[in-house]
């Protein structure tokens, strides 16, 4: 089936989220949509698979102008979409998620619909467990969930609005060859949504690249990336530079810490870090990086250990003293556990307000947050609610909330969903605190970013943690090896000891 979209319209208020796209798509071909944050992709993929209906402009399928009123219609006319956040329901199991998929006509009792996810899964490789409840997955998990829902309707175009974010290497790699055979020995059109190069490089035919609700260009496999970093952003990126800076002394400390959770233990895990360091937590998802760094919160039960902040022995306090205690966390759900969905950023900004008067003051939240608003660069107004936003103005607005002085901010994946250019921008605003101070310990699926911006690196494995290597030193390959569970030797002069450093 080839799908035309023409001179596609969308706006959102004064927003021209799509302001007169056209793109068509190829049987068989991977098609990359790329653009920076807020640049139209979800919208315009919202508008294909029937989840928004465009102002104006037509949809084609091998010519034949189609029209559905909503997603359920636009499947059956073979179209499915994957979204930025999961849209499953966590509180169910794995196999009544499959099952919603089907309306009445087709319902097939469990029975059958066990067979059938399970002659899915093995065809394609994703071992879910029918009985496993959506909440206890992992992001990528419940995408390969989605996924076969999707092909279990005979979906024929398939979009992806960013599925990289939050899986881990192999699965990443599962998808990926999934996505291939499905395109090039089923004939099937796959969307590719991301802001990722690389990822776009490595797996795509064709690609179409959006700005302000506008394509900018379009290029045929093996790209230029140059040129693509112009269609994005209109003009080249210079690489960043990395400032050295004398780490001041230690703001937390952790000594022989032992985190227990359903299915792994965190154990031994030791590690001081001092003012205006930068250290990065690599590792598997699910490898205890996260279990870690929300322990260091007050977020998560230890059984054994301490964790110092300051110098004063938080171990087993609740979050509250830890924030007191100018320790923040920055989670990744961002509206599961960031942001407060059906709330207003303006909302939020009064929430965010601690030592506040005992009664809201409406018109200081409302100035603060267009304040915010100006200086991260979100695009909304205070009385937008946050679901409203774009996935990466989302980011930016949890950046906005977080404390003016910390001593330590723990942050996962912070640059999760923007782009390069917007990246580098937060990434500027957090060495700002580091100068100030403050230590910041995050954890990323990007090791570029993880070396690009760290001091130091650990890296996960099974619960437990390598040794700090000095990120200058050290290379993607050697974190690859010891993310794996290998220890490679890593030079001594490499490895500095938390004895050397405390
Ligand atoms: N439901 C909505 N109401 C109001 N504005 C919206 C809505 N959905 C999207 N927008 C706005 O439309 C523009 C395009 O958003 P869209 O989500 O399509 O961007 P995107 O390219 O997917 O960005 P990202 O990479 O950050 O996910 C943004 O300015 C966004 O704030
Ligand atoms: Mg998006």
């Amino acid at each position: 089936m080839r799908i035309e979209l023409v001179d596609i319209h969308k706006h959102f208020g004064p927003v021209r989220a799509n302001d007169g796209v056209s793109l068509t798509l190829e049987p068989g071909a991977i098609h990359g949509l790329l653009g920076e944050n807020g640049a139209g992709k979800t919208t315009l993929m919202k508008c294909l698979s029937g989840y928004l209906s465009p102002d104006r402009g037509a949809i084609l399928a091998d010519g034949q102008p189609l029209s559905f009123a909503s997603p359920a219609e636009a499947l059956r006319h073979g179209i499915g979409m994957l979204h930025q956040d999961p849209l499953d329901f966590p509180q169910m199991r794995v196999l009544d998620n499959f099952l919603l998929a089907f309306d009445h006509r087709f319902f097939p009792d469990r029975r059958r619909g066990k067979a059938l996810l399970q002659e899915l899964g093995t065809r394609f490789q994703f071992n879910l467990d029918p009985d496993a409840e959506v909440m206890s997955l992992t992001v990528g998990e419940r995408q390969q969930l989605e996924m076969l829902r999707l092909l279990a309707l005979g979906a024929q175009v398939i979009i992806l609005d960013e599925p990289t974010t939050g899986i881990s290497a192999p699965q990443k790699a599962q998808l990926f060859a999934t996505l291939r055979r499905l395109a090039e020995e089923e004939g099937r059109s796959i969307v590719f949504v991301s802001h990722k190069l690389e990822e776009v490089e490595e797996l795509c035919h064709r690609v179409t690249v959006l700005r302000h609700g506008k394509v900018t260009g379009e290029a045929e496999a093996p790209f230029q990336v140059n040129r693509l970093v112009e269609m994005m952003f209109g003009r080249s990126l210079p690489p960043t530079e990395r400032v050295p800076v004398t780490p001041g002394p230690p703001v937390l400390e952790v000594e022989g810490l032992v985190v227990p959770s359903y299915q792994l233990t965190v154990e031994g895990v030791n590690l001081c870090v001092r003012a205006g360091e930068v250290v990065g937590l690599a590792g598997l998802e699910g490898s205890g990086q996260r279990l870690f760094l929300r322990a260091c919160a007050g977020l998560e039960r230890t059984a054994a250990g301490c964790i110092r902040v300051g110098g004063r022995d938080l171990t087993g306090a609740p979050y509250r003293r830890f924030l007191e205690a100018g320790v923040a966390y920055l989670p990744a759900g961002r509206l599961e556990e960031g942001l407060v969905g059906g709330l207003t950023l303006a909302e939020h900004f009064a929430l965010a307000e601690r030592r506040g008067p005992f009664f809201l003051n409406w018109a200081a939240a409302r100035e603060r947050a267009a304040a915010h608003i100006g200086r991260f660069n979100i695009v909304g107004r205070p009385d937008t609610p946050v679901e409203a936003l774009s996935g990466g103005n989302q980011q930016r607005a949890m950046l906005a909330l977080l404390p003016s002085r910390l001593n330590v901010l723990l942050m996962e994946h912070p640059t999760r969903g923007l782009d390069v250019e917007s990246s580098n921008w937060v990434w500027e605003q957090l060495l700002a605190r580091r100068a100030e101070g403050t230590a910041i310990l995050f954890i990323s699926a990007d090791l570029d970013e993880i070396l690009e911006r760290s001091d130091r690196v650990v890296v996960f494995c099974g619960g437990r943690m390598s040794a700090p290597l000095e990120a200058c030193r050290t290379t993607v390959e050697q974190l690859g090896y010891l993310i794996a569970g290998k220890d490679v030797g890593c030079e001594a002069g490499n490895v500095r000891r938390e004895t050397e450093v405390g």
